[in-house]
């Protein structure tokens, strides 16, 4: 059974590719390399002892697509590939959009055409927006304050409008929390380009010693310790969540769209966060308090409940995990890939 993975050599694609090959399916990849690099798969490929077939194209291109759905025969799609800065979303829209939007349209075009309509989609708890309540559930109000997330959001409409046509479609829409962490071999992980935007790289390489300190964006939060809180999840329990979507959605008997949350249900402050990347790298991570960063919510965490149900799927590592293998990880490969 062969699946084609979309951004198949970015962060949460290549463990996915890894999971995959692990789980006995045959994996395609199409990945621009526009934020990443083809030696992650090169590593998914040495540590399963199998090999996938890579396609160095952007999915925005119908003609390399057609291609691909000619020549093999995809039992479903994961569509990872996307543009995913916040605050370079604000600075550049309509590259989001384009980039974003148009690729996804080429995309479910061309497996429409091909009769290929299961899909499995990234999307983001930033559809979410500012949360009225936590846990968020699955029916909790959306809305967006950037533009990274409006093509989230926009991507699940299309879906849903999709599935309205025409109902054989069998789609997950999975709303990632924060995925954290590498996969235990320390081998493939997050190489994010230049400083990090995101709060657990940018503290693995403080504990490296390629940046000096951690700015805490705000300590006058109403959380436990005035820090953001957040429902960090293992990025190996992620992609497990997709194997498990991609079962559900291969058994059902008639189409469906699938809205799930893949979180832990459970909210970490940032300085617990230090303190459990400290522990488990027994390295310091010096901080200094910056002012609240635009944009940002206080607190949110994922009410996980219904990919409980639905997909027999909860995420079984905790924050020390988390820690300890995106350290090994960062210590592994200092400079990235
Ligand atoms: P990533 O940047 O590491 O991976 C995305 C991959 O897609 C990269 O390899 C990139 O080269 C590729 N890509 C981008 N645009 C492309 C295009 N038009 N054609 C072909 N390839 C293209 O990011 P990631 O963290 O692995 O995220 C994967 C997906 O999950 C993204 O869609 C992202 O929006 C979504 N997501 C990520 C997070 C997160 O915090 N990491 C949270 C929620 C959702
Ligand atoms: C976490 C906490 C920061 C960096 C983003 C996207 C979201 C999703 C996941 C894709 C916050 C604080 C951070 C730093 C800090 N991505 N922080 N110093 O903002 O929850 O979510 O990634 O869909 O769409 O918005 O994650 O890791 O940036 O921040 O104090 O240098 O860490 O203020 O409280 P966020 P994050």
């Amino acid at each position: 059974m062969k699946v084609l993975v979309t951004g198949g050599a970015g962060y949460i694609g290549s463990h996915a590719c890894l999971e995959l090959l692990e789980a006995g399916y045959e994996v395609v990849v199409i990945d621009s390399l526009v934020n990443s690099s083809v030696e992650s798969l090169r590593r998914v490929e040495r540590l399963t002892g199998k090999s996938l077939t890579f396609c160095k194209a952007d999915i925005a291109n119908r003609d390399t697509l057609t291609e691909l759905f000619t020549n093999h025969k995809f039992v479903a799609v994961m569509h990872f590939a996307g543009l995913k800065a916040v605050g370079e979303s604000v600075q550049q829209p309509l590259r989001y959009y384009q980039n974003n939007i148009s690729g996804s349209l080429v995309l479910f075009e061309v497996m429409q055409k091909a009769g290929v309509k299961t899909l499995i989609f990234s999307s983001s708890a930033t559809v979410y927006g500012a949360p009225e309540s936590l846990p968020i559930k699955e029916s909790a109000a959306v809305g967006t304050t950037n533009p990274y997330g409006s093509t989230k959001l926009f991507i699940e409409y299309m879906l849903k409008d999709l599935f309205v046509a025409d109902d054989s479609w069998r789609i997950a829409l999975l709303r990632y929390f924060n995925p954290v962490g590498a996969h235990v071999s320390g081998q493939i992980g997050e190489d994010p380009n230049g400083p990090p935007n995101n709060l657990m790289p940018y503290i693995s390489q403080v504990a490296v010693g390629k940046l000096n300190k951690l700015n805490v964006y705000g300590t006058d939060y109403p959380t436990q310790d005035g820090t953001g809180v957040r429902d960090y999840i293992h990025v190996v329990d992620l992609v497990r969540g997709h194997i498990a979507a991609l079962r559900v959605l291969s058994a059902l008997e008639e189409g469906e769209v699938i809205t799930a949350n893949l979180g832990t249900g459970n909210g970490q402050s940032v300085l617990e966060m230090v303190e459990a990347f400290e522990l488990a790298s027994k390295k310091p991570v010096p901080y200094e308090v910056a002012p609240r960063r635009e944009g940002d919510i206080a607190e949110c965490w994922a009410d996980s409940s219904y990919a409980a149900d639905r997909l027999d799927w909860r995420a079984e590592y905790g924050v020390a995990r988390m820690c300890e293998d995106a350290w090994r990880w960062q210590k592994n490969n200092p400079k990235g890939y």
